[in-house]
């Protein structure tokens, strides 16, 4: 069985907290997770899709992101070429706002819906792909998501979710934090950085954040969800062990401190590295090992039937916009989910 709510919270309570925890962390999540809408986060993102679904990603004319955030899959797979029309549906008013607001900058359309997962306000069959990143784990019921995402999904569309934490790998990663944890002022003092000033109170988003990750799966139980909301064709595939640890260990560090006296060189350092060892686990391990030891869960699967899937996986195009893009080449050598900031264990826990 998927782990369910927490204790003493009902679902409605589960589905609050992270509505006012997202919202308040819309604010710097760009930032705090090193989001780049540049050529690195379109490729990290196309491999994370190429992974999911076993192939190239092909062209989607309708397009259904859940938990969409502030973009970050929707605006790079449109910059791609991937989509044709794209809606993107979140739970947070406050993420919807930062993602129009990226859009814009961006100079792309995108149609951005507030919804639950649970209750889609969408018809039936009105997608070719329904996709996420990081969100099953926030969603109370995962059946009935699973049950809504089949129907408004085309007869033979595809059902794609990535940045899943799995349960063994969400516990190796307690290792790292708590070295991290407690060399952390040892650490501090050794760059000459502030430790960071602590948020207090009920509302603020360190008071919510125990409340807003409501699972971590084994493979079985994704796989399991899919099945039983009638999707075929069901993959589950596993990613990063190396460097989730070493990325877990560096954002544990760096959280500990005043971000603004973390210096250039020590991003440099933790970037790097979380890019080196993610090619390690992509070349050695990531083929090897069973999904369930990564830390990172995706799964894709198809509704049955004829129509609504994507064109051949090479239609993907370059999209004109891409060309001359210097915002890629700048935000690259910042951020982390293709910038400085490594994404490590960006899945859980925020
Ligand atoms: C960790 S963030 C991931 C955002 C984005 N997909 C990304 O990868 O950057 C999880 C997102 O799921 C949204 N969310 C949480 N519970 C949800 C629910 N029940 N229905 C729809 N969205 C939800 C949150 O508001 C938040 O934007």
């Amino acid at each position: 069985m998927v782990r369910c709510v927490p204790a003493g919270l009902t679902a409605e309570q589960i589905r609050e907290a992270n509505t006012r925890y997202h919202d308040v962390a819309a604010g710097d999540y760009d930032f705090k997770w090193g989001i780049d809408f540049g050529a690195a986060g379109r490729g990290q993102v196309t491999a994370k899709l190429r992974k999911a679904l076993g192939h190239a990603p092909g062209r989607y004319a309708r397009s259904l992101e859940i938990g969409a955030g502030t973009g970050y899959f929707t605006l790079n797979m449109v910059r791609a070429g991937m989509i044709g029309r794209a809606t993107c549906a979140d739970i947070s008013p406050g993420m919807l706002s930062a993602l129009q607001a990226n859009a814009r900058r961006l100079g792309l359309e995108v149609d951005t819906v507030r919804a639950d997962a649970e209750r889609l306000p969408f018809g039936d069959a009105s997608f070719d792909l329904v996709f996420g990143h990081a969100v099953l784990h926030h969603i109370p019921d995962l059946g009935r998501a699973f049950a809504e995402f089949e129907r408004v999904l085309a007869p033979g569309g595809t059902v794609l979710f990535a940045g899943e934490p799995s349960r063994y790998g969400d516990r190796l990663s307690v290792l790292p934090k708590r070295v991290a944890g407690a060399i952390a002022p040892l650490w501090r003092r050794a760059l000459g950085a502030r430790a960071v000033a602590r948020a207090h109170g009920a509302g603020s988003g360190a008071a919510l954040e125990r409340f807003v990750d409501v699972h971590a799966f084994a493979p079985s139980e994704l796989r399991r969800a899919a099945h039983q909301a009638g999707l075929r064709d069901v993959r589950v595939a596993g990613e990063e062990l190396l460097a989730n640890w070493f990325g877990w260990a560096n954002r544990t560090l760096e959280a500990s401190a005043d971000p603004d006296q973390v210096p250039w060189l020590w991003r440099q350092y933790a970037y790097r590295g979380y890019m080196l060892l993610q090619a390690i686990d992509r070349a050695l391990l990531e083929a090897r090992l069973p999904a369930t030891v990564f830390y990172n869960l995706m799964i894709s699967a198809r509704k049955p039937g004829v129509g609504g899937a994507a064109s051949a996986p090479h239609a993907a195009r370059r999209h004109p916009k891409w060309a001359g893009d210097t915002r890629a080449g700048r935000s690259a050598a910042r951020t982390g989910r293709g910038g400085e900031k490594p994404t490590a264990g960006r899945s859980s826990r925020r």
